[in-house]
């Protein structure tokens, strides 16, 4: 069977993927996607949904925004919980305009296949033991399985963006590459539920049990998330449980006004923030999960992926179009210095809500020092929001 020959190979197909496949083919440079899993598999997937304003941009630049703006919610803040009060960061009057999306992770990546698919993109699912070579030669090549029989792609670039248990970041080698990792004691166990959302901005909520967040999908459909240790397993929690474990941790007007129903989903999410350096290699360039994870806390995973995306982007265009390695040569660094200052967020934003199962005293008091400050401080309050919008890319 001979070799497909294409510009860019892409190694995954889940958001980051094919967004940089559909910005890719606007601007008529050819790729490949190569996803293990089927595509309802990956549909299947239920993750984070709070998107920037950068994520938003490159969606509509991406020509997959409209249904997003459609059906998509602008929140201009939310609230965090602490003692029994609700106190709102109003993130439009602390940056000068800027507000998030509410926009499911599951639907991003619905609205990217169908326009992967309206374009004739090439997107090739059940592909197995998926390899790397010639990475450091001018034109690498990729194989795999599909069905038994063994497939081969040459390119210019290849793009490993095949999450964090992908093969992509496994192809550097270990003397080049440097991991740098934290893992958090504890867990989220999240419930989707059929039901109206507890309120119109997501509320995250400190308290002395554990955290939790109130948090949505639509008008009809709600995504709650309660600290538990990383031990747990989803199936010990009854929704009865998980319910009125969620109503001890909320301020009592908000528990009394909580809508609970059977949950359609319910799974727990570990905790780590991880950074993998460089994100390239010769040519291949990792790009979203990947190359780092962070704690859910701040809705940083996806951004970040986008993030990645608009740079490694920018940087072929400028190959392609204008024969430049400037940007492709800047790609690791530009990506890492936002990655950075996302995971620096995520994390001191998982330190401020969640309580610590060895904590002392003394760090209790400082984590109310600290929420005391940011809800009597307008410095803390925009350097919060300016985070949690989204920093410029
Ligand atoms: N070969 C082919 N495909 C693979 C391989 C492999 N060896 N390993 C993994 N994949 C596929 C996975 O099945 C998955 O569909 O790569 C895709 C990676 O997608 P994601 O994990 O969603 O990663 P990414 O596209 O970077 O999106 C990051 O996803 O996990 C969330 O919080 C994260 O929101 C962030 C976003
Ligand atoms: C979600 O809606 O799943 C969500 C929202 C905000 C977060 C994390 C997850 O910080």
């Amino acid at each position: 069977m001979s070799a497909l020959q294409t510009q860019v190979v892409i190694i995954g197909g889940g958001p980051s993927g094919l967004l940089l496949s559909q910005l890719l083919h606007r601007k008529g440079i050819s790729s490949i996607v190569l996803e293990r899993q089927t595509r309802s598999h990956v549909m299947g997937r239920i993750r984070a949904g709070v998107l920037e304003h950068g994520f938003v941009n490159l969606m509509r630049e991406a020509g997959c925004g409209r249904r997003m703006d459609r059906e998509g919610e602008v929140h201009a803040g939310f609230c965090i919980a602490h003692q029994g009060q609700l106190n709102r960061i109003d993130l439009a009057s602390r940056t000068g305009g800027e507000t998030v999306m509410v926009y499911g992770q599951t639907e991003v990546t619905r609205d990217l296949y169908q326009a992967r698919d309206a374009m004739g993109g090439v997107v090739i699912h059940t592909a197995q033991n998926v390899q790397l070579h010639a990475l450091n030669d001018a034109r690498p090549f990729v194989t795999w399985e599909l069905d038994g029989v063994s497939q081969r792609a040459e390119c210019d670039f290849i793009v490993g963006a095949d999450g964090f248990h992908g093969v992509s970041r496994k192809s550097i080698p270990a003397d080049v590459l440097k991991e740098y990792e934290k893992i958090y004691p504890f867990g989220w166990l999240g419930v989707l539920s059929e039901t109206a959302p507890v309120s119109d901005e997501l509320i995250y909520a400190r308290h002395e049990r554990g955290f939790a967040l109130c948090s949505l999908r639509s008008p009809v459909l709600s995504r709650y998330y309660i600290q538990v240790p990383s031990t747990d397993q989803a199936k010990d929690w009854s929704d009865k449980a998980f319910w009125a474990e969620l109503k001890r941790r909320l301020p009592a007007d908000v528990a009394a006004a909580l809508q609970t129903g059977p949950s359609i989903e319910k799974s727990i999410a570990p905790l780590r923030s991880f950074v993998a350096e460089p994100m390239r290699y010769g040519n291949l360039f990792l790009a979203g999960d990947a190359a780092h994870i962070v704690p859910p806390t701040g809705a940083k995973g996806l951004n970040l992926a986008a993030s990645d995306i608009h740079y490694l982007y920018h940087g072929l265009l400028e190959y392609y179009v204008k024969g430049s390695c400037a940007g492709l040569d800047a790609y690791s660094e530009k990506a890492l210095a936002r990655v950075w200052k996302a995971e620096r967020f995520s994390w001191w934003m998982t330190n401020l809500l969640h309580s610590s199962p060895d904590g002392s005293e003394t760090d209790l008091r400082l984590q109310s020092a600290e929420l005391d400050y940011l809800f009597s401080s307008d410095a803390a309050q925009a350097s919060m929001a300016e985070n949690y919008v989204g920093l410029p890319y």
